[in-house]
């Protein structure tokens, strides 16, 4: 059959990559197309130039090129009902609805939704105003976690170590710093633990875990410095026990499926549930409707299934005919190549040289590249997606880094500590 996928970051590149090898696109005349794309997934599929947010012309691109199924990379679309405008043509689809996509949405509407559904979380209240909100903090001790209700690039969240930062806080928020997405605020109670994420895909009923990982927000090594959107990642992220995926499946995907379902807004896709693991057992941080960038570059390398059947299962409500998701037992390692000014301003243009990085079975993803005449560039914050595998998350360092140091990029930067906290518990 013909697939469409909507993206253009390292994420993509490795749903690109994995859809590749899919039987549905075995057959002589199937096409495989991708918007906007990037010179990695070029290699894999035919970049076209659509205006993701004029659905009817997504429509019609699937309407003139007889597309079997779309996949949704990224979060946007998905809440602004993407998903929706192709069910409704009746296209198959891999992501959710706008409704149930509110789940990464709307911080206040996953809140809400826990709480009908006795799913362990933070505690909360919802505010829409300033004066509201300040007085809310009275409920709660230092730190203070403040998050903007709506999609703000990951950057909605704040942790106040002090009520007067709280309060600068807020009156930042409240006053425009996210737009629309901070007219709404949620106060949460601070949760102390390990964080760990846990993916599963589902057709609104049957859920199919596909797998763990940890990774890691800050730039600068040691965890420290400004948040971004993850500078590495691994998987399976040996924090999360056989035991503790069993618990958060019972007491937290389950009932969130379940709700959705009897509410009338069934979730289709993949379910990535941010999870701390606290000492009363894992509680839910947040929800994502879409795979994690860089942490679908792990699971794609783990993953032992021909990824656009269980896309397709999901899409037409079949995900049922499965009864697990094979995952290969080793670790898989990405580490991101930055453009150096990331997640500030990064410089544009850099050249790179992937060099000899994928010889010893490493895969290199790209998320912000591009092509000058001839020459891969830097285009975007996070650049590079380098990937391994090994027998343990040390060995998958090694792997990764070996091909790090295969490739030139003078205006680019790595943390050189990925996977620091198994690979210290390894050691002991
Ligand atoms: P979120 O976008 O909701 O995942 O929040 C971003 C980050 O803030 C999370 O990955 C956590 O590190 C942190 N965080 C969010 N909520 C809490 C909480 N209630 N307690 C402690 N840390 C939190
Ligand atoms: N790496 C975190 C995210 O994709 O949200």
């Amino acid at each position: 059959m013909n697939i469409l996928l909507i993206g253009s970051g390292g994420r993509e590149h490795a749903l690109a990559w994995k859809l590749a090898q899919s039987r549905l696109l075995a057959a002589d005349g199937d096409r495989f197309y991708a918007t906007p794309g990037n010179p990695g997934i070029a290699e894999h599929a035919e970049c076209e130039a659509l205006d993701v947010a004029d659905h009817a012309a997504v429509v019609q691109f699937c309407a003139d090129n007889t597309i079997g199924l779309v996949v949704v990379g990224p979060e946007a679309p998905l809440v602004d009902g993407l998903g929706d405008a192709l069910r409704a043509a009746g296209v198959a689809v891999f992501g959710p609805d706008k409704a149930p996509a509110q789940l990464e949405g709307s911080k206040g509407f996953t809140k809400d939704l826990c709480e009908r559904a006795g799913i362990p979380t933070a505690g909360y209240v919802r505010t829409t105003s300033l004066a509201q909100a300040t007085e809310a903090l009275d409920r709660f001790a230092a730190p203070y976690v403040l998050k903007a209700d709506g999609l703000a690039a990951g950057k909605g969240v704040v942790i106040a170590e002090t009520r007067a930062e709280a309060e600068a806080a807020l009156a930042d928020m409240f006053g425009g710093q996210f737009g629309d997405a901070g007219a709404e605020v949620v106060i949460e109670e601070f949760m102390h633990g390990e964080e760990a994420s846990f993916f599963a895909l589902t057709d609104g009923t049957a859920i199919l875990p596909i797998g763990t990982a940890q990774d890691h927000k800050r730039v600068g090594e040691g965890d420290t410095g400004p948040n971004t959107g993850g500078m590495g990642a691994y998987s399976p992220a040996p924090v999360l026990t056989e035991e503790l995926q069993a618990q958060a499946m019972r007491e937290i995907i389950e009932p969130t499926v379940a709700t959705l379902r009897a509410e009338g807004m069934p979730y289709s896709g993949v379910l990535y549930a941010g999870l701390m693991l606290t000492d009363e057992g894992p509680k839910l941080v947040e929800y994502n409707a879409r795979f994690g960038d860089p942490e679908c570059q792990v699971l794609m390398m783990r993953l032992e299934e021909d990824l656009g059947e269980l896309m397709l299962a999901c899409a037409e409500g079949r995900l049922g005919e499965y009864s697990e998701a094979k995952l290969s037992a080793e670790t898989a390692l990405t580490v991101v190549m930055a453009a150096k000014g990331y997640p500030g301003t990064p410089e544009k243009g850099g050249a790179i040289d992937l060099g000899g990085a994928e010889a010893d079975g490493a895969k290199v993803f790209h998320a912000g590249t591009a092509l000058r005449e001839g020459q891969l560039v830097a285009n975007g914050g996070r650049v590079l997606n380098v990937t391994a595998m090994g027998s343990s998350v040390s060995e998958a360092q090694l792997g990764a880094y070996a091909a790090v140091d295969a490739i030139s990029f003078p205006s680019g930067f790595c943390r050189r500590d990925i996977g620091w906290r198994e690979v210290e518990r390894e050691a002991s």
